[in-house]
């Protein structure tokens, strides 16, 4: 399928989805969305693909395009809201990547917060700066910054609206890696996790991800079926007799 605002290209077994729209410096329109959405429907049936990486031409993104916005009453400011696209990107059964270079600032973030795994590099710069739009971060930020970095580092982020630098943002825990070249880096990361047994990793993001929303008891009893279910994969037998074995594991996805 063709787009015009991202665009879509395969690198083996990853896929990398590249955000395009470099002269508002890949601010998220409704298209953009829409399209985000459809190619990651496009991507969960492509068996070949194993990872899956977001990034953007110059800048990650620098947020919900504000021009899309400037008129908005409530009910349109809601028909607007990137949650349907941005919660199938977070529930995606594969790793999602985000590879971050300059600008991920606003909504922009808060699609890097829904991918598994952040890396970025120097020239990037990080927050949530709706506040001096006279709004506040809504597409997920205000629930999923706190839960990765905490709350009180969240309100600062959030009440500020002051972005950091990807050494602050890795004390923070809010990225996984920094790296010279993030997109290189996220490549490496995408070929390791591509060859992962991948019914284990899909549980494994499940369970962590359901846990969240569940209460303490229910996801111990979720995670016991899920792990119970990988005794049902070939790859099972295949990682645990190539241990007994002494050698390198074939996983082969079944
Ligand atoms: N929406 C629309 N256009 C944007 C944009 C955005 N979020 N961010 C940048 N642009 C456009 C600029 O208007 C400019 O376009 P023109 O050349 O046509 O004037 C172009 O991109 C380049 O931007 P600047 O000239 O401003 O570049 P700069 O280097 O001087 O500044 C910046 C870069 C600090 C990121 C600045 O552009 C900026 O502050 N952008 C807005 C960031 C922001 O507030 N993001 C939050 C948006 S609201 C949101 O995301 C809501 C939500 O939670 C879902």
């Amino acid at each position: 399928m063709a787009y015009d605002c991202i665009s879509l290209t395969r690198h083996e077994m990853i896929g990398i989805v590249t955000l395009q729209r470099p002269q508002a410096l890949n601010a998220l329109n409704h298209q953009m969305i829409e399209e985000l959405e459809q190619v990651f429907m496009e991507l969960e049936t492509d068996e070949k693909v194993k990872a899956v990486i977001i990034t953007g031409e110059k800048h990650f993104a620098a947020g919900a395009d504000i021009n899309d916005m400037l008129d908005f009453n409530p009910e349109q400011a809601r028909a607007f809201s990137f949650r349907h696209c941005f919660a199938r990107i977070e529930a995606f059964p594969k790793p999602v990547l985000a590879a971050i270079s300059g600008f991920a600032l606003g909504g922009g973030l808060e699609l890097a917060l829904v991918c598994d795994w952040r890396i970025a590099d120097n020239t990037a710069r990080l927050g949530l700066p709706e506040i001096n739009l006279g709004i506040f971060p809504g597409a997920g930020g205000t629930l999923r910054l706190p839960r990765l970095i905490g709350a009180a580092r969240a309100k600062e982020m959030i009440f500020s609206g002051k972005p950091i630098n990807a050494q602050q943002a890795l004390e923070y825990g809010l990225i996984n890696q920094l790296a010279d070249d993030a997109l290189a880096e996220a490549i490496q990361t995408a070929e390791m996790l591509a060859s992962k047994p991948p019914v284990a990793l899909k549980l494994a993001k499940q369970c962590i991800n359901q846990a969240f929303d569940m209460d303490g008891v229910k996801a111990i009893e979720f995670e016991s079926v899920a792990w119970a279910s990988c005794f049902a994969t070939r790859d099972q037998r295949e990682g645990m007799k190539a241990f007994i074995e002494k050698r390198k594991p074939e996983f082969t996805g079944t």
